[in-house]
């Protein structure tokens, strides 16, 4: 109750509800199915019935007096209308969905595909139930497509409940312990069941003192959350401390060849699996901005996340370490040091060291969650490594949820990059590891804040279900189920709102690849040189002459080559390097002229003029569907319009007053600049 029903609304299940259904099979995750058409059949007048021959393999009443059939079966077990090839290697969460004589009929042989295989009958609707359709076989391309939340357990005095978090409060918890009323958690993992995504971190991988608990005296809370999450077959995950040893009273180091601290660490996993039977595993954030981890004791990474792999794997876990590692404390006078290099530099050479039940925890770019970044050279150079590619749903630095900032074109354009040229894999396919985003959710009414967010939880699970798909097509989906009966002027406006929302949000805010520029600690609005002289190690190094930063390897930071493929060469040279990577890559004179034709200083004041006009139109075409939107959700969005339109303007005149008053070059249009 008055919470948003998302991309669940009761109508999307008028097709299913108003029909016959078999639900064939037993186990937890079929209850599940068949409460959901249950509840379906109840509000639309069709009917469900229960069936127990998929598992046993008995005749029961034939198929064909269904209008849908959600069938179980074992390896190799009955299946007239199954395609043998998927039976004979379906995996878990794989299904195939088929229609003749007037029945349609998925078919699965794990629990999980048939959940999966009823949320894309959902998705079909009226078509599901038109025509004949020859067997598909759908499965996902990665086993594990997981929400990361950086949640906070008690509230931290800086970052607050959840770090970087701008929809409210946490979704799991409140007052220093797991939530009372779990409905929400519930409504949740049936959210996310829609959309592909079967795997949750609860906690921050910034993991301070309260949090650290959770992995022993505190996991009774960690089990409560996996209880409301598993019917939807969510996993549940724990961000760990490294030196958790240390911190909750067990040896005395945390030295991950310490047999000590080994025999530690198996005996918290132990405890935890006693709670969650079905745990996942853990993610590590280490040696990275202040928390513990190896190098403390002179290990390597691989150690310390082998160690945490053998303590997991007798049980199924998996260790997630993230190769988000770098100095911190940077001299920003020191040119020659490299953020953008640091985690190739840390993790390339551990290629074929990990443990198989380790993965290896990649931000898509290699600075952190910019609007415009290269793909992270660390994506291509681990082939003998599982990886798994990180991107941000929290919108830290694209816009905070005020701002509208649809982000399927850019994950899509990572998943579909080529690390070893057009001939190699695309990232999609070779983050075995699996696919990860810092998850957009808190306990707002709308779930991610601004309800235009959901759009971007929503692609990522899609897009972790299938890197390949066309973006385009998956928010369409997205509209078609937030907004059903949706009037052709509604799904026109929304389309035009989202779609070039990501480079319009590119346009009015740093420039060209160069990042950050933005006020330093919450990250929102204009800061030009709000890091240019910090120790983060995000700097653009504008001057009279130029801007941007060398990072070639004739003459800069030697970061360019780090890529293989025909990717070392192409950035090597400006003459060569796309536009929007120019500044990333290269220090280049204001004057320096782009493949577009326009000089650099005059593409930084087109845009940021062209970046706030998109904003103002985007405003005036979502005002003009007041009358087909509930008033909430409108008044929802047009209020953050407002916000986004004068932090847009902010940062178009901070940006080209700066760039103006350092280059003394005059806007050729000669518009307003301060
Ligand atoms: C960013 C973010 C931090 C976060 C970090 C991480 O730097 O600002 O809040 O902890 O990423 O990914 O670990």
């Amino acid at each position: 109750a008055g919470v948003d029903p998302a991309w669940l609304p009761r109508e999307v299940w008028r097709p299913l509800g108003s029909r016959r259904t078999l639900v064939d099979g037993s186990g937890p995750l079929v209850e599940t199915v068949h409460g959901e058409v249950a509840a379906g059949c109840a509000r639309y007048g069709g009917a469900v019935v229960r069936g127990t021959r998929g598992a046993r393999g008995a005749p029961g009443v034939p198929d064909g007096s269904y209008d849908l059939v959600l069938r179980l079966v074992h390896h190799g077990g009955a299946g007239r209308h199954t395609d043998p090839a998927l039976l004979a290697s379906p995996g878990e969460e794989g299904f195939v969905h088929e229609r003749s004589g007037g029945t349609t009929t998925v078919t699965a042989s794990g629990q999980r595909g048939l959940l999966y295989g009823l949320f894309h009958v959902v998705r079909l609707g009226e078509d599901a139930f038109r025509g004949d359709r020859a067997p598909e076989a759908h499965r996902p391309a990665t086993e594990l497509r997981m929400l990361d939340h950086w949640d906070n357990v008690a509230v931290h005095p800086v970052m607050g409940q959840v770090e970087r978090g701008y929809a409210g409060g946490s979704l799991f918890w409140r007052d220093g312990s797991a939530v009372a009323d779990l409905e929400r958690v519930r409504g949740y993992g049936r959210l996310l069941a829609a959309c592909g995504i079967n795997a949750v971190s609860v906690n921050n991988v910034n993991v301070h003192e309260a949090e650290a608990h959770l992995l022993t005296d505190r996991v009774g809370d960690v089990a409560r959350i996996a209880d409301a999450l598993r019917p939807y077959g969510v996993r549940t995950h724990l961000s760990v401390n490294f030196a958790s040893p240390v911190l909750l009273g067990g040896p005395a180091c945390a030295d991950p060849l310490d047999a000590a601290v080994r025999e530690w660490w198996a005996e918290a996993v132990r405890g935890v699996y006693a709670a969650v039977p079905d745990f996942g595993g853990f993610v590590v954030k280490a040696d990275s901005e202040g928390q513990p981890g190896p190098f403390t004791y002179g290990r390597s990474h691989a150690d310390g996340a082998n160690m945490l792999a053998a303590a997991l794997a007798p049980h199924g876990g998996t260790v997630h370490w993230r190769a988000f590692v770098y100095d911190h404390r940077q001299d920003w006078r020191d040119r020659s040091s490299d953020r953008a290099r640091a985690a190739y530099d840390h993790f390339a050479t551990l290629d074929g060291e990990f443990a198989d039940n380790a993965v290896l925890q990649v931000k898509h770019g290699p600075m952190d969650f910019q609007v415009r970044e290269p793909v992270s050279p660390v994506l291509g150079a681990l082939p003998r490594t599982r990886v798994a590619v990180e991107v941000q749903a929290t919108q830290e630095y694209t816009g905070q949820q005020r701002h509208v900032c649809w982000l399927g074109p850019m994950w899509s354009e990572v998943l579909r990059f080529r690390p070893g040229g057009e001939h190699g894999s695309a990232v999609g396919a070779l983050a075995r590891g699996g696919m990860v985003a810092v998850s957009n959710v808190g306990d707002d009414p709308f779930w991610t804040g601004h309800p235009l967010a959901q759009a971007n939880l929503y692609t990522f699970g899609r897009l972790s279900w299938q890197p390949d798909a066309e973006p385009r097509r998956i928010l369409d989906e997205w509209i078609a189920l937030t907004f059903p009966s949706a009037a052709d002027r509604l799904v026109d406006g929304l389309r035009t709102v989202l779609h070039g929302s990501w480079r319009t949000y590119e346009k009015y805010t740093a420039p060209l690849g160069v990042g950050f520029m933005v006020q330093p600690g919450h990250h929102y609005g204009p800061g030009v040189d709000g890091y240019e002289y910090s120790p983060w190690g995000t700097y653009h190094f504008a001057d009279r002459d130029g801007i941007g930063v060398d990072r070639s390897a004739a003459t800069g930071t030697g970061y360019a080559a780090q890529y293989s493929g025909p990717w070392a060469e192409l950035y090597e040279s400006p003459g060569s390097c796309p536009d929007e990577l120019l500044l990333f890559f290269h220090h280049v004179p204001y004057g320096h002229v782009l493949s577009s034709g326009r000089t650099v200083v005059q593409h930084i004041y087109d845009t940021h003029f062209e970046g706030v006009a998109e904003v103002e139109e985007a405003r005036r075409v979502w005002a003009g569907l007041a009358d087909l939107v509930e008033p909430a959700r409108h008044a929802r969005v047009a209020e953050r319009y407002e916000e986004q339109v004068r932090c847009a303007r902010e940062w178009r005149d901070q940006v080209n007053s700066y760039f103006l008053r350092k280059s003394g070059v005059a806007d050729e249009r000669g518009r307003t600049i301060y």
